[in-house]
């Protein structure tokens, strides 16, 4: 799938070491058809029994969203050359969980939202009680399907650990908890940024390390430093524009409910800091990604490239 040289000079000059990335777009083209096939896979059948949740299960995780934390996870694990099968196996893990964490965040008890992916949200299509097991059967699943990456055990252990820490109550549950204790309130910038790291950048941090996780250890305490900071900065930069987007974007192009965080007198950023500082604020976040970046190099560039889309995203 790469690209030939250009013109007759070009194949005469020296040739690199390893073929040039494919462009950004055909490269996420692939991820997303890839993480779309793992998930198939990793799925149980609509037809195996209870047919009614697993159903449910392929609606809330199949043919939608953007995968960006499946992209972030090939990113992560292009930077240590780790095996794409086992990233497979990671990204659709986080998948999982993210899928199960929006079926739970639009239930009437928490959000209350009717469109999630352009579509019914799963307890409008399927009730509230099924919404909640496919939530369940989906974050029981994430971890099974960490554990088939083709690993040694010590590194499905690590893959299966991080992604642990960050789905529980000091990391998304958590995070979701103090957005749901939070409504109507005026939080600090601080108490603010500690919800958005926690429900929204948990996830983010785990798809991050879980691609690095993936590569031969020990991974290079220079790249995990590295990563670390980048994922700091762009976990929070997604739910910053988050958002923004809540405000500025119609149900069309974000394939769930416009105005919902103002109606539901949610504290988020706009609401704190305003629209422009948000803004701001996005593409400071933005910039201290790419400079956290620097020292990985041209094997960074994926990681890079996604910074852009978490902050000029339009859905
Ligand atoms: C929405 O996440 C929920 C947040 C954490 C802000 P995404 O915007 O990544 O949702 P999909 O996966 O693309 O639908
Ligand atoms: C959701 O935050 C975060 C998680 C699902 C963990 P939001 O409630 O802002 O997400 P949307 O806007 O409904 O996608
Ligand atoms: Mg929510
Ligand atoms: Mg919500
Ligand atoms: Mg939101």
């Amino acid at each position: 799938m790469y690209a030939a040289p250009a013109s007759p000079s070009a194949a005469l000059s020296p040739q690199p070491l390893s073929p040039p990335a494919p462009p950004l777009d055909a490269w996420m083209r692939e991820i997303a058809t890839r993480t779309e096939h793992a998930l198939d896979r990793f799925l149980p059948a609509a037809s195996a029994a209870p047919t009614l949740l697993h159903e449910a299960m392929r609606y809330a995780t199949l043919a939608g969203g953007k995968r960006m934390r499946a992209l972030l996870c090939h990113a992560a694990g292009a930077v240590v050359d780790a095996d794409p099968a086992a990233l497979d196996a990671a990204a659709a893990a986080i998948e999982m969980i993210h899928a199960y964490s929006l079926v739970h965040d639009d239930l009437p008890a928490m959000d209350n939202d009717a469109l999630r992916r352009g579509k019914p949200t799963v307890h409008i299509k399927y009730g509230d009680a099924n919404a909640i097991l496919v939530g369940d059967g989906l974050q029981a699943l994430a971890f099974e399907t960490a554990c088939k990456a083709p690993l040694p055990p010590a590194q499905c252990i690590a893959l299966v650990r991080e992604l642990a820490a960050a789905s529980g109550s000091l990391g998304m549950v958590g995070g979701q908890c103090i957005d749901l204790t939070s409504t109507g309130l005026r939080l600090s910038l601080d108490e603010l940024e500690r919800m958005h790291r926690m429900k929204t950048g948990a996830l983010f941090r785990a798809a991050v390390l879980m691609g690095a996780h993936c590569g031969a250890p020990p991974v290079a305490l220079q790249v995990i430093e590295a990563l670390e900071r980048y994922q700091q900065a762009i976990g929070l930069a997604f739910q910053v524009v988050d958002d923004i987007l809540d405000v500025t974007a119609d149900a069309a192009t974000l394939g769930k409910t416009a105005g919902k965080d103002m109606q539901a007198n949610k504290p988020t950023y706009v609401s704190v800091l305003g629209l422009s500082a948000s803004r701001k604020l996005a593409i400071d976040l933005r910039e201290q990604a790419r400079t956290a970046l620097a020292p990985l190099g041209d094997r960074a560039v994926r990681l890079s490239a996604l910074a852009d889309l978490v902050v000029e995203r339009a859905y």
